[in-house]
């Protein structure tokens, strides 16, 4: 059978990429490495052509359009148009450029003529195609297949704006954090999420949620706020606490999961205090119950007296 001679060749390659690639990137984006090279395995084309060639060699770490490991074939597209030479020459010895990247191995075992056909497909396919900004150190990036818990990964998810972070709370409890309208987006229990819609990178996928949204915040509790920056985190106990500014007001927000059940505490800090009592308003939902270790709460909303509002605790429950 011709396809498990395809296999069989595209294992061996994995194996040598393996040992070179477990230096340069570490386990964690090895996995990510590995699983789109095990993912390709699943493609049928038979001809080793340019496209295939660059599937199984090149795409783990090269999306048409933005930069995840290394830069998009946008951005190769403009350095080496004219140029296949140079091109094979970099393949075949990459050296470093860019900071904070990886290095890229060498490509050498793909010969000089199947990295000249993937130049060929790499001009043709990136021709016209404008590459997306990124900051090319964001903190949140790690592989999608990385499963250590509390985790926290940058990475567009549904529902959410394109700053959008995933946390994973621990093995069952996730929520998404919008750090662009610096609020809670929704919260689930299930697993965690599955990027490979993401990695895969047609430019319009976002990550899917692998479990059951069970709370879902409408608006931010502090209402429709003026003034809104987000600040960044700081980590504890390898959980975030998010740190942004409501007006003249700085804010903290930390999430830890609950020991037993379904959910999480939700803390926050208000500094400074508040002139007047401040009160937040969370999204009704059924089989969510929200109480709080401060002030008084109204069905789901909350009244806190200045002194109160410094820090305080909610507990959301999930069914
Ligand atoms: C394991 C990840 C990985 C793989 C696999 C990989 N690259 Fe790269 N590539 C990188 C990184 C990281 C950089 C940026 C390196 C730097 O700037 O220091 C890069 C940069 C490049 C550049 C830009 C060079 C320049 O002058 O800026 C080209 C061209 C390139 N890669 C082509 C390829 C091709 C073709 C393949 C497949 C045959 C490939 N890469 C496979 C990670 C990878």
């Amino acid at each position: 059978m011709r396809c498990s001679a395809e296999l069989v060749d595209r294992i061996g390659l994995s194996v040598t990429l393996r040992s070179l690639a477990v230096i340069v990137l570490g386990p964690d984006l090895m996995k990510h490495v590995l699983f789109c090279l095990i993912a390709t395995c699943t493609g049928v084309s038979a001809a080793p052509d340019g496209a295939q060639l660059f599937t199984t060699n090149c795409a783990a770490c090269h999306l048409l359009d933005q930069m995840v490991v290394g830069p998009s074939l946008a951005e190769i597209r403009g350095l080496y148009l004219g140029k296949p030479d140079d091109f094979v020459k970099w393949c075949v010895a990459p050296k470093k450029k860019r900071e904070n990247v990886i290095d890229m191995p060498s490509m050498v075992h793909v010969g000089d003529e199947g990295l000249k056909a993937i130049y060929d497909h790499i001009m043709k396919v990136a021709q016209g195609v404008q590459a997306k900004k990124q900051d090319p150190g964001d903190p949140y990036k790690s592989s999608a297949t990385y499963t250590a818990r509390p985790q926290m990964q940058r990475i567009f998810m549904p529902n959410a704006g394109p700053a959008a972070i995933a946390v994973a709370l621990d093995a069952t409890n996730s929520l998404c954090w919008d750090a662009g309208e610096c609020r809670l987006r929704y919260a689930w229990t299930g697993g965690f999420i599955d990027g490979f819609p993401y990695w895969r990178g047609n430019g319009s996928s976002v990550a899917a949620v692998v479990g059951t949204v069970k709370y879902t915040e409408a608006k931010s509790p502090f209402g429709e706020a003026k003034d809104l920056k987000f600040l960044g985190y700081t980590m504890k106990d390898k959980l975030p606490i998010f740190r942004y500014q409501i007006g003249t007001q700085m804010v903290t927000e930390q999430f830890t999961p609950l020991q037993e059940g379904s959910g999480f505490h939700r803390t926050f800090t208000v500094t400074p205090t508040p002139a007047t009592s401040l009160a937040l308003e969370f999204t009704a939902q059924e089989g969510v119950t929200i109480t709080s270790n401060k002030g008084t709460m109204e069905g789901t909303k909350l009244t806190l007296t200045p002194a109160d509002a410094a820090t305080f605790t909610l507990t959301f429950s999930l069914k």
